[in-house]
């Protein structure tokens, strides 16, 4: 029987515990604007997924500029460049010669650990294992959603509200927020599908090189990333319905070697490998990145692939520009930033979709590619590797333009 559900209220109801809505708690719960936060997973899930792990330093700044931890700089790796292979051949991008920046090598989960403590050690607001029912009221002054509490032994039939002034989505691809307004109400989705995943694997092994290279081979693109001296994660293009299951480490070792193979000589490092996904991905938008009181952030508005190393950074410069439209409300009255948010936003979304799709393109190999198009991209990255300008393009896309 359905129960009267339980009421909180407070000013900003975040949905979704990734390390965009966790940022946007903490910055706004720095200002005294309270909030909720709800995420549907645990916070063992959470801290146990593995994804991409390249912060640009503005990312870095916001996570240590204001108190969530300096752990990035300790546990994490400053790198200084990117290492792009083909023909068999490595070209080391400089990026501080470049355009005067650095990355780090910080993987996403030991973010969100971080958030999740400094959130607990602020005393704020996080209830997971919280799963949303239902969004309400999003275009008056006090949007609502609706959760159940889906941990052992809860009551499955006991609803929870929570009403506030700003809903915020913060939920992730598969964003129950934005599924919930669609095409009818004035919005519009671009997407476009790759024939092709990332198979990744995380080894024990010592690092095969200091900086990632990202290398493109007539076997297919691959990635040789790192999580530690002695942990290391790479991926190589696979098919989208691949099976790990048919992956042998030793075959994932000679797949990984082909595609770095060259005249020099370079041999990957391996050791016993501990884990094996099938990553797919897509490239989205959702726009407008709001519907009345709700406000769109982070993966749930918009998804790149991987090789750009865009996708929690440009999750980060969302809440840098909500959480400033939303200070100035609370501060001011004025809805001006807010108003503006999604086409602010949505400028450095295009950039990163146009350069994640760029170095996809350039970096990968279509099974059923024309040749030419191989011949082409293989053109394109003697063009960029060969000149500063191409250089200083690519390291000033990839260590992240200035935040608005
Ligand atoms: C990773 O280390 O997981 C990683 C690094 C760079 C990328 C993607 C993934 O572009």
């Amino acid at each position: 029987m359905a129960e009267t559900p339980r009421v909180t209220r407070t000013k900003v109801g975040i949905v979704g515990g990734g390390p965009a809505g966790l940022l946007l708690s903490h910055l706004l719960a720095k200002q005294g604007i309270d909030n909720v936060v709800v995420e549907k997973r645990d916070h063992e899930t959470i801290a146990n997924t593995h994804r991409a792990g390249i912060l640009e330093q503005q990312a870095v700044r916001m996570l240590t500029d204001t108190g969530v931890d300096g752990r990035v700089l300790t546990v994490g790796d400053e790198h200084e460049g990117i290492d792009l292979r083909f023909k068999g051949e490595s070209h080391l991008l400089h990026f501080p010669e470049l355009v005067d920046a650095t990355v780090t090598l910080y993987a996403q989960n030991e973010v969100f650990v971080d958030l999740a403590a400094a959130r607990k050690r602020d005393g704020g607001d996080v209830r997971f294992e919280a799963e949303v029912t239902e969004v309400l009221d999003l275009e008056t002054d006090t949007p609502k959603f609706r959760y159940r509490d889906i941990s052992a032994g809860a009551n499955p039939d006991e609803v929870f509200e929570v009403h506030c002034d700003i809903l915020v989505g913060a939920d992730g691809s598969r964003s129950f927020c934005r599924r919930a307004v669609g095409s009818a109400q004035g919005h519009q989705d671009f997407k476009i599908e790759y024939p092709f995943a990332w198979f990744g694997i995380l080894t024990e092994a010592p690092k095969s090189s200091p900086e990632l290279i990202y290398a493109n081979s007539p076997e297919g693109f691959a990635l040789i990333s790192q999580r530690s001296e002695t942990v290391q994660r790479m991926y190589f293009q696979c098919a989208p319905d691949e099976n790990v299951d048919d992956w042998s480490d030793d075959r994932i070792w000679s797949e990984l070697q082909k595609r770095v193979d060259g005249p020099d000589g370079f041999q990957l490092k391996t050791g016993p490998i501990f884990d094996k996904t099938v990553l797919n991905f897509r490239s989205f938008v959702r726009e407008p990145m709001r519907h009345g009181n709700m406000f769109l952030a982070g993966d749930a508005a918009h998804t790149v692939p991987p090789t750009g190393a865009k996708g929690l950074n440009l999750a980060f410069a969302d809440v840098q520009v909500l959480f400033n439209a939303l200070e100035s409300f609370y501060s001011s009255g004025s809805r001006d930033l807010l108003e503006a948010y999604s086409d602010t936003a949505l400028k450095r979304v295009w950039k990163a979709q146009n350069f994640s799709y760029w170095m996809t393109s350039m970096l990968h190999t279509r099974a059923d590619a024309n040749p030419f198009e191989t011949k082409r991209a293989l053109g394109e990255l003697e063009t960029v590797t060969s000149s500063r300008y191409g250089q200083q393009y690519l390291a000033e896309s990839y260590t992240g333009w200035p935040h608005a």
